[in-house]
């Protein structure tokens, strides 16, 4: 018994608050196991009761010291919790920080909010169109031909008007932002300084390359005497603001029913500096953005008279330019909301 004692002792003089996780029920636990109805104490005391005489002494020694030690511990430990302890009980105010996990932008909003600073900075503000566009925004006010290959149900999702008539309307999902460019000239007058990011749709199978769903943002500058030098100075700024200031750029000329002329445009390669490597294929250079001076009919479409007023518009992929800029080889990482892939742009806001 007087070793029994003498652990129990030492097990209390032992015990630390600190170790305790929930306080204020494991004091009250540690409370009950010593002093309780049913506690180590009245146990012991038990026993003592049945020890001869000759013994009591020292054991009734041995058990007031354990009786004490255990109350003082007790008190000990209460004050800790009452003065240490929010009101309520529940917060203990030493314990370490909890740090919350954050959340974080996904990288094509932070792509795109970089677009959209890069030219506000110079003077563009940011409109936005409907997802669920018509033919006539789309593709006729643009310029393209009835036959033009984009109105096709191959590459454009079309939307029934009424359920179970199964032939194309004119209602769709916009296949570019460029449709945008028409709503702001529709009811903007020149000056008109604007980009269009938005969600665009193709009918496309999914592959590290392609998507369904991607982003664009589309550019367009009106005004009295805008030129081609114009467009290709406020590219090479973005190029060099969003690339890095070693960027160079390369226009070629292209095709778009809605520009005249046409141009795509590729930057130095940002990887191998314009060397060649495996992301530019040997050739020093990568694509883009398509550009070009707006096609007087689509400004006289859109009730800009195009003798008085030239324009510029450009339009890019932002999956692309994410790409590019993070060296993101797969574009079905966007859409698959793999914490893994998303937790690396953590830092970038
Ligand atoms: N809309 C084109 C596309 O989706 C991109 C584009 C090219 C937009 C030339 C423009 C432009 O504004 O001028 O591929």
């Amino acid at each position: 018994m007087k070793t029994l004692i003498t652990q129990y002792i030492e097990e209390i003089r032992n015990a630390r608050i600190e170790d305790f996780k929930d306080k204020a029920a494991e004091v009250e636990q540690f409370r009950v196991r010593f002093l309780g109805r049913k506690g180590v104490m009245n146990e012991l005391f038990e026993q003592f009761k049945a020890l001869p005489n000759e013994q009591k002494k020292e054991m009734g020694i041995a058990l007031n010291e354990l009786k004490n030690a255990a109350m003082a511990k007790v008190e000990e430990f209460k004050n800790f919790v009452e003065e240490k302890m929010d009101t309520d009980g529940c917060h203990d105010l030493t314990m370490p920080a909890d740090f919350a996990q954050r959340g974080s932008r996904h990288v094509l909003s932070v792509t795109m909010n970089e677009i959209a600073e890069i030219f506000a900075r110079i003077g563009f503000t940011i409109e936005e169109g409907p997802e669920i566009e018509d033919d006539y925004h789309v593709f006729t006010a643009l310029n393209f031909a009835l036959d033009h290959p984009a109105r096709d149900m191959q590459d454009t999702f079309f939307i029934e008007k009424e359920p179970n008539v199964n032939k194309p309307t004119d209602v769709l999902l916009r296949t570019h932002t460029s449709g945008v460019q028409v709503r702001v000239m529709e009811r903007q007058k020149p000056p008109i300084r604007v980009i269009m990011p938005g969600r665009v749709f193709r009918n496309e199978a999914i592959s590290a390359r392609a998507h369904c769903i991607f982003h664009q943002v589309e550019g367009l500058y009106v005004d009295k005497k805008v030129t081609f030098a114009d467009l290709k100075q406020t590219l090479l700024y973005f190029a060099k603001e969003m690339f890095g200031p070693d960027t160079q750029i390369r226009l070629r000329p292209s095709y778009f029913p809605f520009t005249e002329p046409s141009a795509e445009m590729d930057i130095s390669c940002n990887i191998c500096g314009g060397k060649g490597c495996n992301i530019c294929k040997g050739t020093g250079w990568l694509e883009i953005l398509g550009c070009g001076m707006v096609d007087p009919n689509v400004l006289d479409a859109c009730g800009i008279d195009s003798k008085e007023y030239t324009g510029f518009a450009f339009g890019m992929g932002v999956e692309r330019m994410a790409m590019l800029k993070y060296q993101i080889r797969d574009l079905r990482l966007y859409f698959e909301n793999d914490l893994r892939f998303l937790h690396q742009f953590d830092n970038i806001i």
